[in-house]
């Protein structure tokens, strides 16, 4: 598989860390170019690239992990999605430490405003629940898996999604379309935080 990501810090870092080790190539993007990503892609090694938000967004899965506020810019102007499955692990923090205020969206959820904003993307929201420690850490913990929620309006999207985090070692969770899912693993919700251990 090739997964792209839009964004290429913590969180898009350890996602990519565990699909290179499953095998699939990875393109990280960020806001300023491919060359100065060189550091990150020495570290992670055979199967990471550096390339354009065009080149990440071509891929088959592209993560979307960047700021909120910086979501808007993030995806536009991206060609047509074509049905392309867009992983959305973003919060709608306004602003991080120390004060982390909530963007406002007025009745909607996070994931609801990011599909709007790629049409023809198959959004499923997955890997904004972990800290990025925890999204990078061994997900086979203690003998268990851990658990990542997901949520999205596209019942094979969600599919493809479960099994590409299970092939990195997480156990999925299907929380059910981006309204209801979404809401319950969006911040300050239930779901946004527990770190969760699959025995069985
Ligand atoms: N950190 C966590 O523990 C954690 C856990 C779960 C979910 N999240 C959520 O996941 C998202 C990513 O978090 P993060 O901590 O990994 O990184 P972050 O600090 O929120 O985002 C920084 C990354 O986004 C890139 N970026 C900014 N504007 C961009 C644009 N217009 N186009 C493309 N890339 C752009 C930056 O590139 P430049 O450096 O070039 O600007 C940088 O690579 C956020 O929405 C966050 O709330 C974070």
């Amino acid at each position: 598989m090739h997964i792209g990501t839009i964004g290429a810090a913590d969180v898009a870092q350890a996602v990519a860390a565990h699909a290179i080790r499953a095998g699939h190539q990875v393109t990280l993007s960020n806001s300023r170019g491919p060359e100065t990503l060189g550091e990150v892609i020495e570290r992670l090694g055979p199967g990471a690239r550096a390339g354009t938000r065009e080149e990440a967004a071509a891929a088959d899965f592209v993560l979307l992990a960047a700021p909120w506020v910086k979501v808007p810019q993030a995806l536009a102007g991206l060609p047509d999605w074509q049905g392309r499955i867009l992983m959305d692990a973003t919060n709608h923090f306004a602003t991080y430490a120390p004060d982390y205020q909530r963007s406002p969206l007025d009745g909607r959820t996070s994931s609801e405003i990011v599909a709007s904003l790629a049409p023809g993307a198959r959004v499923v929201k997955v890997f904004n629940t972990l800290i990025a420690r925890l999204i990078a850490a061994r997900p086979d913990e203690r003998g268990g898996r851990r658990v990542l929620f997901l949520s999205g309006d596209d019942a094979e999207a969600k599919q493809q999604v479960a099994d590409l985090v299970r092939s990195f070692g997480f156990s999925p969770l299907d929380l059910g379309c981006l309204k209801d899912g979404g809401r319950m693993q969006q911040l300050d919700n239930p779901l946004a935080g527990p770190d969760l251990i699959r025995f069985t």
